[in-house]
């Protein structure tokens, strides 16, 4: 039986800044930032907007679609999370009025809890053919104003419904995976901004590449040749470009830059200007490269490999199933992505700096243009949502 991903959907803020608006200030070559590190814009959620109306607004088209109906697991993946003890999913599964026969629970290991979510979603499924799970990543990426990080920060949110026959994408049984304990980024809990050790932390995703292909390799006897497309986890374009560059040269691929890039190209297109989503980010790419690709995927074999600094990583593969095209929300996707507002650099900095009274009293947000959900203020220390439709 076949199991995997039978339908994507992603969400990301209303506002964005430019990076050139970014370099002007920070005087630096903007070059640095399209070229070097290969992002263009990146998403800033605006103050009435978190990981729950992002993961909410995800999912909702999977609402409006009947698809949530047979769902009896939840599985929310997230860096930001926004209470200690309550998951966020609990919020999205209220707001979407799913039914009250499901199990929900909030996962955290950096960028990499998507991929735990999918593959115990998979488990799930194994177990129980007829059921399906949800399982969302959404993260707001923030690093602090003037960090080296600054221009990689972003924000996003990926809902995939996991079944048996999925008519998306058929997630194959092998895996490589690592955990090593080291401190490349981490964010203690008083802290609303991420320590990164970045140069580092590239490293890092590169040797937990390197392992967990091995690994993969060694189960399946595959070679990266037999892959037609890879995604990669997405801190931003250039690092997963780099990686695999590396991984080819080390496993001996001959091929030029060009020819190795246009393995990854499509599935970079939606990252470069939404910007990091941490966990949700590779599947972002998945759905950009499902959504942008000219080429019919049918049948095609793609490689992931899913990072989460601290650290885990995974490589592990499956395959585009005939017919998905019929089942993505593509129109939905591009609209969403066209339509978005540019920040000022001022805005963006009050934005930023827009200061949330943490004693847990009475407050009301202003309203900004959100998905169909917003984050409308906070009484007696309870988080309050609203649905906009
Ligand atoms: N034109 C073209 N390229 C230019 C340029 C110009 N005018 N000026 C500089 N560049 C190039 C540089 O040569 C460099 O290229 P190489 O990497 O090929 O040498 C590139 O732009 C970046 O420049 P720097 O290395 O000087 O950049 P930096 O040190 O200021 O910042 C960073 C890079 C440390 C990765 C920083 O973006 C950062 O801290 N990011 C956050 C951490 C991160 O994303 N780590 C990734 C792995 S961890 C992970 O994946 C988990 C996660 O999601 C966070």
């Amino acid at each position: 039986m076949n199991i995997g991903i039978d339908r994507i959907s992603f969400h990301t803020s209303h506002y964005y800044v430019d990076l050139k608006t970014l370099a002007e200030v920070r005087s630096v070559e903007v070059n640095k930032y399209y070229v070097g590190i290969g992002q263009e814009k990146m998403g800033i959620p605006s103050p009435d907007e978190d990981v729950v109306t992002l993961a909410a607004s995800a999912a909702y088209p999977l609402m409006q679609a009947g698809e949530l109906d047979e769902v009896e697991l939840l599985l929310f993946a997230t860096e930001s999370g926004i209470d200690q003890s309550k998951s966020a999913g609990v919020y999205v599964h209220g707001l979407l009025e799913m039914p009250a026969r499901c199990r929900t629970v909030e996962l955290k290991q950096a960028c990499y809890s998507g991929t735990a979510g999918l593959q115990l979603a998979i488990a799930f499924v194994a177990r129980n053919p007829g059921k399906k799970a949800l399982v969302i990543a959404s993260d707001i990426a923030r690093y602090e104003l003037g960090s080296p990080g600054e221009a990689t920060q972003g924000c996003g949110s990926v809902a995939m419904l996991v079944s048996a026959n999925p008519r998306l994408l058929a997630i194959e049984p092998e895996s490589g995976y690592v955990t090593e304990d080291v401190m490349d980024f981490w964010r203690p809990n008083y802290r609303s901004e991420a320590f990164v050790d970045g140069k580092y932390s590239t490293m890092v995703y590169i040797h937990t590449l390197v392992e967990s292909w091995k690994q993969y390799a060694e189960l399946t006897g595959r070679l990266l040749s037999d892959f037609d497309r890879f995604c990669y986890h997405i801190p931003f374009t250039k690092m997963a470009e780099k990686a695999h560059q590396k991984l080819c040269r080390k496993f001996k691929v001959e091929a030029d830059n060009a020819t190795m890039y246009t393995l990854l190209d499509e599935s970079l297109r939606y990252s470069r200007v939404t910007g990091n989503c941490y966990s949700g980010s590779m599947y972002v790419g998945l759905a950009s490269l499902l959504e942008t690709a000219a080429e019919d995927l049918s049948g095609k074999r793609v490689g992931f490999y899913s990072y989460g600094s601290g650290c885990v990583g995974e490589f592990f593969s499956g395959v585009v199933q005939p017919g998905y095209g019929d089942f993505l929300f593509a129109d939905q996707h591009r609209n969403l992505l066209e339509n978005r507002t540019e920040l000022t650099y001022q805005q963006y900095e009050d934005i930023f700096n827009y200061g949330v009274p943490t004693d847990g009293g009475e407050y009301v947000f202003p309203q900004y243009k959100t998905g169909p959900f917003r984050f409308s203020g906070i009484s007696q220390h309870k988080r309050e949502y609203e649905s906009l439709v």
